[in-house]
């Protein structure tokens, strides 16, 4: 999870490759790592949010990498050239893409329906034109930066087009598709207007990449039912090519994670949080992105009824709920900020005592020394959505966890449940199953507590982020003779 910290926008690092011949590793995902906001009547550059830019930016860090993003707003002002030694290339977006696009296509269309219709999609053809179009942008955009035989790394929802139109331009150049939230199965897909020319545009990459495996087979089988691609799963025959397909669980910077959670700063911070919280025996934590598919209705409704019937008391445990600010021009994220609210309100208002509130509930981002401070001091954390490609959050948790105690309630629909099978999985659409998965982790047998945070704590530090770029990125140049680009930790 990405923190409002202040960026050190234009520091050292090695440049960026962009030369006469242009740049060897191309990145295009539609946020930059940084984002233009307008406070106080300035304009500021704050880490974005979201877990593609928190994974993504260890991993090019300081490399010889192109960025390719949208940096917000929609001012003229002067923009950062580079962070933290990636150079950054801006694709602005007019208004009208803005809702278009971005509101419309990406977030109102295609987040909804690949996140299990959790909210009804929908499909409006003004908004896929601005889709095409700004597809279209960003590889015209590459195909004239990018160096002859170069690496062109596309990320995400927002540019399922990208590949198909950037392979007719640069026919040289090696095309990786990675999609960071779940791949929906046939029968929600199959909705979509414009099937076809998405899974058409997937497979203009040389190898199609996502969280998990099930994501990964429903898009070959309908890439076979669709557009009549062949072969197996895993490598399929396409227009005269060949395309791989397959799983790759996307992590976090484990050891850059525990460098924080060593710091005697934030462990003292973390000493000061609990304290501030009244020294309570159980502090609860939920961290995400205000996002109508992270569950956190439910979670809260859950914890309320624990309250209710006695089985948490406000004098003993706390819940922190940090709910990131998200798409808040979206009336799908307006009205589960108020749903949300009122539940925080409601439960607060029956369980809390006068300096002792139930629930802790911060609309806000925090830096990234804040968080790690909040889980040091979580006992027990929530991870519970309805449907997540990965979830980042429940793998910082685990690394940041140094002492090897603490439990992890994570909900079976998070891709991340595929690995961290020691965590207290949980079907979030259960109310009574959530509740006991909640009582189970606030009543954790240390030992028992210790054995499970270990084996993920091995899980997560053994496939870290740099550990998926690698493989990945091997992948993607499996079978080629040119080499990868060279993306091992610094
Ligand atoms: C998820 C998506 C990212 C996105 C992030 C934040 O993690 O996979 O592509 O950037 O959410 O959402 P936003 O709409 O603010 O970029």
């Amino acid at each position: 999870m990405s923190s409002s910290q202040k960026p050190s926008v234009a520091r050292g690092g090695r440049q960026a490759s962009a030369g006469p011949s242009g740049a060897q590793l191309i990145v295009v995902a539609n946020r930059w790592p940084i984002r233009r906001v307008e406070r106080d009547g300035d304009t500021h550059w704050d880490l974005s949010p979201g877990g593609l830019v928190s994974a993504l930016t260890p991993v090019l860090r300081g490399r010889a990498g192109m960025w390719f993003g949208w940096p917000g707003g929609d001012h003229e002002t002067a923009m950062p050239r580079q962070h933290e030694g990636i150079e950054l290339r801006p694709v602005p977006l007019d208004e009208a893409e803005y809702e278009q696009f971005y509101i419309g296509f990406a977030n109102a269309t295609l987040w909804p329906l690949y996140h299990d219709a959790i909210r009804t999609a929908t499909f409006e053809r003004e908004w896929w034109y601005a889709y095409v179009a700004v597809n279209d942008r960003y590889a015209r955009a590459v195909a004239e930066a990018a160096a002859p035989g170069a690496t062109v790394w596309v990320h995400d929802y927002h540019f399922q087009l990208v590949p198909k139109m950037l392979r007719a331009m640069r026919p040289d150049v090696r095309i990786g598709f990675f999609l960071h939230i779940p791949f929906p199965p046939q029968e929600l897909f199959l909705q979509l207007p414009w099937r076809r020319p998405i899974l058409e545009g997937l497979l203009g990459a040389d190898l199609v990449g996502f969280q998990v495996h099930g994501a990964a087979s429903n898009f070959s089988r309908l890439a076979r039912r669709v557009v009549g691609a062949t072969g197996t799963d895993a490598v399929m025959d396409y227009e005269g090519r060949r395309v791989r397909v397959g799983a790759f669980p996307i992590s976090v910077d484990a050891a850059e994670l525990i460098k924080r959670a060593s710091d005697p700063a934030v462990q003292s911070r973390a000493v000061e949080l609990r304290a501030e919280l009244g020294s309570p025996d159980v502090v609860m934590l939920g961290v995400d992105r205000l996002d109508y598919t992270k569950g956190i209705d439910r979670r809260l409704m859950a914890v309320g009824e624990l309250y209710a019937d006695g089985s948490l008391s406000a004098s003993r445990h706390v819940l922190v709920q940090i709910g990131v600010p998200s798409r808040e021009e979206d009336p799908h994220y307006r009205r589960e900020r108020e749903h949300l609210e009122q539940l925080v309100g409601e439960i607060n208002g029956a369980h809390s005592s006068v300096g002792r509130p139930a629930i802790h509930y911060l609309y806000q981002s925090v830096t990234i020394d804040e968080l790690v401070a909040l889980y040091l001091v979580a006992d027990v954390m929530l991870v519970t959505p309805l449907r997540d490609g990965m979830n980042l959050v429940a793998k910082e948790y685990v690394a940041c966890r140094v002492d090897a105690t603490g439990a992890l309630v994570l909900s079976e629909f998070a891709g991340a449940a595929e690995e961290l099978r020691d965590a207290i999985l949980v079907n979030p659409h259960d109310l009574d199953g959530l509740k006991a998965a909640i009582r189970h982790a606030v009543d954790l047998d240390p030992t028992e507590a210790t054995a499970r945070m270990r084996r993920m704590r091995r899980v997560v530090r053994r496939h870290d982020v740099h550990a998926w770029a690698r493989t990945f990125l091997a992948a993607l140049h499996e079978g080629c003779d040119d080499a990868s680009p060279q993306l091992g930790r610094p």
